[in-house]
Protein backbone atom coordinates (compact mmCIF):
# COMPACT_ATOMS: atom_id res chain seq x y z
CA UNK A 1 0.00 0.00 0.00
CA UNK A 2 2.87 2.63 0.87
CA UNK A 3 4.81 1.88 -2.27
CA UNK A 4 1.70 2.58 -4.18
CA UNK A 5 0.83 5.61 -2.25
CA UNK A 6 4.95 6.83 -3.16
CA UNK A 7 4.27 5.93 -6.28
CA UNK A 8 1.27 7.74 -7.59
CA UNK A 9 2.34 11.28 -5.31
CA UNK A 10 5.68 10.68 -7.01
CA UNK A 11 4.74 10.44 -10.38
CA UNK A 12 1.97 13.36 -9.94
CA UNK A 13 4.58 15.80 -8.42
CA UNK A 14 6.85 14.72 -11.15
CA UNK A 15 4.56 14.48 -13.80
CA UNK A 16 3.05 18.40 -12.94
CA UNK A 17 6.93 19.81 -12.36
CA UNK A 18 7.92 18.72 -15.79
CA UNK A 19 4.70 20.03 -17.46
CA UNK A 20 4.47 23.39 -16.04
CA UNK A 21 8.22 24.24 -17.25
CA UNK A 22 8.48 22.00 -20.51
CA UNK A 23 7.86 25.06 -22.94
CA UNK A 24 10.89 26.34 -21.11
CA UNK A 25 12.87 23.44 -20.97
CA UNK A 26 12.80 22.83 -24.46
CA UNK A 27 13.65 26.37 -25.96
CA UNK A 28 17.03 26.42 -27.11
CA UNK A 29 19.76 27.79 -24.69
CA UNK A 30 20.75 30.76 -26.00
CA UNK A 31 16.57 31.94 -26.76
CA UNK A 32 15.76 31.25 -23.00
CA UNK A 33 17.34 34.65 -21.61
CA UNK A 34 14.59 36.44 -23.93
CA UNK A 35 11.74 34.13 -23.25
CA UNK A 36 9.06 35.90 -20.39
CA UNK A 37 9.01 32.05 -19.23
CA UNK A 38 12.61 32.47 -17.87
CA UNK A 39 11.17 34.53 -14.61
CA UNK A 40 9.48 31.87 -13.71
CA UNK A 41 11.25 28.63 -14.45
CA UNK A 42 14.98 29.43 -15.34
CA UNK A 43 17.39 28.38 -12.58
CA UNK A 44 16.91 31.39 -10.54
CA UNK A 45 13.30 32.11 -11.27
CA UNK A 46 10.79 31.45 -8.69
CA UNK A 47 9.73 28.24 -9.52
CA UNK A 48 12.95 26.99 -10.83
CA UNK A 49 14.96 27.86 -8.20
CA UNK A 50 11.98 26.61 -5.75
CA UNK A 51 12.34 23.31 -7.40
CA UNK A 52 16.23 23.19 -6.43
CA UNK A 53 15.45 24.18 -2.80
CA UNK A 54 12.51 21.65 -2.14
CA UNK A 55 14.86 18.99 -3.84
CA UNK A 56 17.69 19.32 -1.82
CA UNK A 57 15.43 19.60 1.47
CA UNK A 58 13.61 16.44 0.06
CA UNK A 59 17.32 14.94 -0.38
CA UNK A 60 18.34 16.10 2.87
CA UNK A 61 15.06 14.66 5.05
CA UNK A 62 15.66 11.65 2.87
CA UNK A 63 19.16 11.09 4.15
CA UNK A 64 18.69 11.96 7.68
CA UNK A 65 15.48 10.40 8.12
CA UNK A 66 16.51 7.32 7.15
CA UNK A 67 20.09 7.35 8.80
CA UNK A 68 18.29 8.79 12.58
CA UNK A 69 15.92 5.43 11.75
CA UNK A 70 18.98 2.98 11.59
CA UNK A 71 20.75 4.64 14.96
CA UNK A 72 17.91 5.60 17.35
CA UNK A 73 16.00 2.58 18.38
CA UNK A 74 13.42 4.95 19.70
CA UNK A 75 12.03 6.15 16.08
CA UNK A 76 11.69 2.13 15.55
CA UNK A 77 7.73 3.22 17.28
CA UNK A 78 7.31 5.24 13.73
CA UNK A 79 7.98 1.83 11.84
CA UNK A 80 10.00 -0.56 10.01
CA UNK A 81 13.07 -0.15 8.42
CA UNK A 82 11.71 -1.09 5.31
CA UNK A 83 9.21 1.18 5.41
CA UNK A 84 11.55 4.50 5.80
CA UNK A 85 13.51 2.76 3.22
CA UNK A 86 10.78 3.10 1.04
CA UNK A 87 10.69 6.47 2.11
CA UNK A 88 14.06 7.42 1.74
CA UNK A 89 14.43 6.07 -1.72
CA UNK A 90 10.90 7.93 -3.01
CA UNK A 91 12.77 11.28 -1.08
CA UNK A 92 16.06 10.81 -2.47
CA UNK A 93 14.76 10.17 -6.03
CA UNK A 94 11.63 12.99 -6.65
CA UNK A 95 14.37 15.54 -4.84
CA UNK A 96 17.16 14.63 -7.46
CA UNK A 97 14.23 14.86 -10.41
CA UNK A 98 12.85 18.15 -9.15
CA UNK A 99 16.98 19.56 -8.90
CA UNK A 100 17.21 18.18 -12.61
CA UNK A 101 14.36 20.36 -13.13
CA UNK A 102 16.17 23.25 -11.67
CA UNK A 103 19.16 22.83 -13.46
CA UNK A 104 17.52 23.11 -16.70
CA UNK A 105 18.92 20.33 -18.48
CA UNK A 106 22.33 23.00 -18.41
CA UNK A 107 25.15 21.45 -16.82
CA UNK A 108 28.71 23.40 -15.73
CA UNK A 109 31.34 25.01 -13.46
CA UNK A 110 31.76 23.65 -10.23
CA UNK A 111 28.14 22.62 -9.22
CA UNK A 112 27.76 19.98 -12.18
CA UNK A 113 30.46 17.62 -9.81
CA UNK A 114 27.72 18.16 -7.32
CA UNK A 115 24.81 17.27 -9.70
CA UNK A 116 26.89 14.58 -11.16
CA UNK A 117 27.82 13.04 -7.78
CA UNK A 118 24.47 13.43 -7.35
CA UNK A 119 23.38 11.04 -10.25
CA UNK A 120 25.99 8.64 -9.28
CA UNK A 121 24.49 8.25 -5.65
CA UNK A 122 21.25 7.39 -7.06
CA UNK A 123 22.44 5.25 -10.02
CA UNK A 124 24.75 3.76 -7.08
CA UNK A 125 21.14 3.82 -4.76
CA UNK A 126 19.21 1.50 -7.37
CA UNK A 127 22.31 -0.50 -7.23
CA UNK A 128 22.59 -1.19 -3.72
CA UNK A 129 19.08 -1.37 -3.09
CA UNK A 130 19.01 -4.59 -5.53
CA UNK A 131 22.06 -6.53 -3.22
CA UNK A 132 19.93 -5.42 0.03
CA UNK A 133 16.74 -6.91 -0.92
CA UNK A 134 18.44 -9.94 -1.47
CA UNK A 135 19.92 -10.20 2.02
CA UNK A 136 17.12 -11.61 3.93
CA UNK A 137 16.39 -10.06 7.51
CA UNK A 138 14.50 -10.70 10.86
CA UNK A 139 11.62 -8.73 11.70
CA UNK A 140 14.03 -5.65 13.44
CA UNK A 141 15.72 -5.14 9.96
CA UNK A 142 19.10 -7.14 10.79
CA UNK A 143 20.05 -9.13 8.33
CA UNK A 144 19.21 -13.74 8.87
CA UNK A 145 21.93 -15.55 9.87
CA UNK A 146 23.06 -18.61 7.64
CA UNK A 147 21.68 -20.81 10.15
CA UNK A 148 18.16 -18.64 10.57
CA UNK A 149 17.64 -19.10 6.67
CA UNK A 150 17.76 -22.69 6.46
CA UNK A 151 15.73 -22.85 9.25
CA UNK A 152 12.75 -21.30 7.59
CA UNK A 153 13.81 -22.88 4.14
CA UNK A 154 13.07 -26.12 6.12
CA UNK A 155 9.81 -25.25 8.09
CA UNK A 156 8.32 -23.59 4.19
CA UNK A 157 8.78 -27.57 3.27
CA UNK A 158 6.79 -29.13 6.20
CA UNK A 159 4.04 -26.07 5.52
CA UNK A 160 3.83 -27.09 2.24
CA UNK A 161 4.13 -30.89 2.66
CA UNK A 162 1.67 -30.55 5.30
CA UNK A 163 -0.95 -28.60 2.58
CA UNK A 164 0.02 -30.77 0.23
CA UNK A 165 0.38 -34.24 1.52
CA UNK A 166 3.79 -34.73 -0.61
CA UNK A 167 6.28 -35.69 0.87
CA UNK A 168 9.77 -33.49 1.97
CA UNK A 169 11.73 -35.30 0.19
CA UNK A 170 9.64 -34.90 -3.26
CA UNK A 171 9.41 -31.20 -2.26
CA UNK A 172 12.67 -30.20 -1.90
CA UNK A 173 13.65 -32.15 -5.37
CA UNK A 174 11.63 -29.78 -7.20
CA UNK A 175 12.51 -26.96 -5.29
CA UNK A 176 16.09 -26.73 -5.06
CA UNK A 177 17.49 -24.28 -7.49
CA UNK A 178 18.41 -25.78 -10.38
CA UNK A 179 21.55 -24.76 -11.71
CA UNK A 180 22.45 -22.98 -8.19
CA UNK A 181 23.69 -25.78 -6.35
CA UNK A 182 27.20 -24.15 -4.84
CA UNK A 183 27.82 -20.69 -3.56
CA UNK A 184 29.11 -18.56 -6.43
CA UNK A 185 32.53 -18.19 -6.23
CA UNK A 186 33.19 -14.24 -6.44
CA UNK A 187 31.41 -11.14 -6.95
CA UNK A 188 30.58 -11.33 -10.21
CA UNK A 189 29.44 -14.83 -10.23
CA UNK A 190 26.96 -13.69 -7.30
CA UNK A 191 25.52 -11.06 -9.10
CA UNK A 192 25.21 -13.35 -12.22
CA UNK A 193 23.58 -15.85 -10.44
CA UNK A 194 20.92 -13.35 -8.58
CA UNK A 195 20.16 -12.09 -12.24
CA UNK A 196 19.63 -15.70 -13.65
CA UNK A 197 17.86 -16.90 -10.67
CA UNK A 198 15.99 -13.55 -10.76
CA UNK A 199 14.75 -14.06 -14.95
CA UNK A 200 14.33 -18.04 -13.96
CA UNK A 201 11.38 -17.19 -11.80
CA UNK A 202 8.75 -17.66 -14.01
CA UNK A 203 10.23 -20.84 -15.38
CA UNK A 204 10.36 -22.51 -12.07
CA UNK A 205 6.68 -21.62 -11.49
CA UNK A 206 5.43 -23.32 -14.55
CA UNK A 207 7.83 -26.24 -13.04
CA UNK A 208 6.01 -26.46 -9.81
CA UNK A 209 2.65 -26.15 -11.08
CA UNK A 210 3.16 -29.30 -13.24
CA UNK A 211 4.39 -30.83 -10.53
CA UNK A 212 1.79 -30.30 -8.27
CA UNK A 213 -0.68 -31.27 -10.81
CA UNK A 214 1.35 -34.35 -11.12
CA UNK A 215 0.73 -35.05 -7.45
CA UNK A 216 -2.95 -34.35 -7.98
CA UNK A 217 -3.14 -30.98 -5.36
CA UNK A 218 -6.72 -29.82 -5.54
CA UNK A 219 -6.72 -26.14 -6.84
CA UNK A 220 -7.54 -24.74 -3.92
CA UNK A 221 -3.94 -25.96 -2.42
CA UNK A 222 -2.63 -24.89 -5.59
CA UNK A 223 -2.25 -21.13 -5.26
CA UNK A 224 -0.84 -21.09 -1.29
CA UNK A 225 1.38 -24.02 -2.10
CA UNK A 226 2.99 -22.26 -4.91
CA UNK A 227 3.21 -18.87 -2.46
CA UNK A 228 5.20 -20.66 0.12
CA UNK A 229 7.27 -22.61 -2.52
CA UNK A 230 8.19 -18.43 -4.31
CA UNK A 231 9.29 -17.98 -0.75
CA UNK A 232 11.13 -21.20 -0.33
CA UNK A 233 12.86 -20.48 -3.52
CA UNK A 234 13.82 -17.09 -2.71
CA UNK A 235 15.06 -17.97 0.40
CA UNK A 236 17.33 -20.82 -0.98
CA UNK A 237 18.57 -18.44 -3.57
CA UNK A 238 19.47 -16.20 -1.06
CA UNK A 239 21.09 -18.52 1.45
CA UNK A 240 23.60 -19.21 -1.90
CA UNK A 241 24.24 -15.83 -1.83
CA UNK A 242 24.66 -14.31 1.26
CA UNK A 243 28.09 -14.35 1.83
CA UNK A 244 29.03 -12.67 -1.39
CA UNK A 245 26.52 -10.68 -1.06
CA UNK A 246 26.95 -9.29 2.82
CA UNK A 247 30.59 -8.20 1.12
CA UNK A 248 29.13 -6.67 -1.69
CA UNK A 249 26.54 -4.73 0.24
CA UNK A 250 29.53 -3.85 2.41
CA UNK A 251 31.83 -2.38 -0.67
CA UNK A 252 28.89 -0.50 -1.64
CA UNK A 253 28.39 1.59 2.20
CA UNK A 254 31.74 2.63 1.26
CA UNK A 255 30.72 4.07 -2.00
CA UNK A 256 27.10 5.25 -1.46
CA UNK A 257 27.86 7.22 1.72
CA UNK A 258 31.49 9.04 0.52
CA UNK A 259 29.88 9.83 -2.60
CA UNK A 260 26.79 11.53 -0.95
CA UNK A 261 28.93 13.76 1.67
CA UNK A 262 30.69 14.54 -1.70
CA UNK A 263 27.62 15.45 -3.46
CA UNK A 264 26.28 17.24 0.33
CA UNK A 265 29.26 19.18 0.35
CA UNK A 266 29.08 20.76 -3.18
CA UNK A 267 25.44 22.06 -2.57
CA UNK A 268 26.36 23.89 1.07
CA UNK A 269 29.05 25.96 -1.37
CA UNK A 270 26.62 26.18 -4.26
CA UNK A 271 23.78 26.96 -1.76
CA UNK A 272 26.32 29.74 -0.06
CA UNK A 273 27.83 31.30 -2.96
CA UNK A 274 23.80 31.63 -4.27
CA UNK A 275 22.63 33.61 -1.44
CA UNK A 276 26.01 35.72 -1.05
CA UNK A 277 25.02 36.63 -4.69
CA UNK A 278 21.39 37.49 -3.36
CA UNK A 279 19.77 34.85 -4.22
CA UNK A 280 17.33 34.32 -1.83
CA UNK A 281 13.98 33.02 -3.14
CA UNK A 282 11.30 34.23 -1.74
CA UNK A 283 13.23 35.39 1.45
C1 LIG B 1 20.61 11.83 -3.81
C2 LIG B 1 20.30 10.60 -3.61
C3 LIG B 1 20.71 9.73 -2.45
C4 LIG B 1 21.48 10.03 -1.35
C5 LIG B 1 22.16 11.34 -1.03
C6 LIG B 1 21.55 8.83 -0.55
C7 LIG B 1 22.26 8.72 0.63
C8 LIG B 1 22.31 7.61 1.42
C9 LIG B 1 23.06 7.48 2.64
C10 LIG B 1 23.89 8.58 3.26
C11 LIG B 1 22.85 6.21 3.11
C12 LIG B 1 23.46 5.59 4.36
C13 LIG B 1 22.47 5.65 5.47
C14 LIG B 1 23.10 5.08 6.72
O1 LIG B 1 23.64 3.97 6.68
O2 LIG B 1 23.02 5.78 7.71
C15 LIG B 1 22.00 5.54 2.19
C16 LIG B 1 21.57 4.22 2.32
C17 LIG B 1 20.88 3.56 1.37
N1 LIG B 1 20.32 4.07 0.22
FE1 LIG B 1 20.57 5.94 -0.45
N2 LIG B 1 20.83 7.85 -1.15
C18 LIG B 1 20.29 8.35 -2.30
C19 LIG B 1 19.50 7.69 -3.20
C20 LIG B 1 19.15 6.37 -3.10
C21 LIG B 1 18.36 5.66 -4.09
C22 LIG B 1 17.82 6.28 -5.36
C23 LIG B 1 18.23 4.38 -3.64
C24 LIG B 1 17.53 3.21 -4.26
C25 LIG B 1 16.82 3.21 -5.36
C26 LIG B 1 18.94 4.29 -2.38
C27 LIG B 1 19.05 3.14 -1.64
C28 LIG B 1 19.72 3.05 -0.46
C29 LIG B 1 19.89 1.82 0.27
C30 LIG B 1 19.40 0.42 -0.14
C31 LIG B 1 20.61 2.14 1.43
C32 LIG B 1 21.17 1.17 2.46
C33 LIG B 1 20.26 0.85 3.54
C34 LIG B 1 20.99 0.31 4.75
O3 LIG B 1 22.21 0.12 4.78
O4 LIG B 1 20.29 0.11 5.72
N3 LIG B 1 19.48 5.51 -2.09
N4 LIG B 1 21.68 6.40 1.17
Amino acid sequence: MLTLVLTVVWLAVAGAALVSGLDYYLLPIEERGFSELAALFSPTGLVGQGLGIVGTTMILVGVTGYSARKRFAFLGRLGPLSAWLQVHIFLCTLGPFLVLLHTTFKFGGIVSIGFWSMAIVVASGVFGRYVYVRIPKALNGGFLSLAAIRDEVSELSGNIAQQTGIGIADIDSVLRPRRAADPPSGLVGALAMALREDLGHRRDRRRLRSFLKDHQVSKALEAPALSLAAEQRRLRVQALLLQPFQRLFRYWHAVHLPLALVMLVIVTLHVGVSILFGYTWIF
